[in-house]
């Protein structure tokens, strides 16, 4: 990163920075991992910073708090090309390119209402991962099509 872009965002001193995120990505980061609402993480967010391997890109970064893998999967879903970042007193401890599993359970649901994972039936929604940039999922009960644009509208 260029000077001018580490002076722009604060280095954190313990956390989780979220790396290359595609520009145009970073709100709907937080929103899937449900940090827009009040609460206890202080968050910086960067956006269309430029890069070398994106042109441009998002950053966010989240003080204090680790990533689940739930929550690495639902950032390889918007963000495939995203980069987690471990931060321990300063320093980057571990850091990790997002990665879709092949089956993504109870993340995102069936666009198709009439999907039985819609129903009232205590069915999980289960996509299988047929393409991850750019994505295509397909619903395990209904074979319902979705990509990233109806992944990012329920979000
Ligand atoms: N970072 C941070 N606070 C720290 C250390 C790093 O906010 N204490 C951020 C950096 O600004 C960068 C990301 O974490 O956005 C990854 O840091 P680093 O691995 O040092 O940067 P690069 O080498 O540019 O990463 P990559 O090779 O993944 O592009
Ligand atoms: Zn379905």
């Amino acid at each position: 990163m260029a000077v001018a872009d580490e002076l722009r965002v604060k280095k954190i001193r313990e956390g989780t920075v979220i790396d290359h995120i595609n520009a145009g990505t970073a709100l709907s980061v937080l929103r899937i991992l449900g940090l827009m609402e009040k609460g206890d993480y202080v968050v910086t967010i960067a956006m269309n910073v430029q890069s070398k391997k994106l042109g441009r890109k998002d950053i966010v970064k989240v003080e204090e708090r680790a990533l689940n893998a739930e929550e690495a999967d639902k950032i390889a879903l918007i963000a495939p090309q995203a980069t987690i970042n471990i931060i321990r007193d300063y320093s980057v401890v571990a850091k990790q390119r997002t990665k879709l599993p092949q089956v993504i359970r109870g993340i995102v649901k069936c666009d198709n209402l009439s999907c039985i994972s819609n129903s009232s039936e205590p069915i999980q929604p289960t996509f299988f991962v047929e393409r991850e940039d750019p994505l295509r999922i397909r619903c395990y009960y209904c074979n319902r099509i979705m990509d990233k644009e109806d992944v990012l509208r329920q979000f």
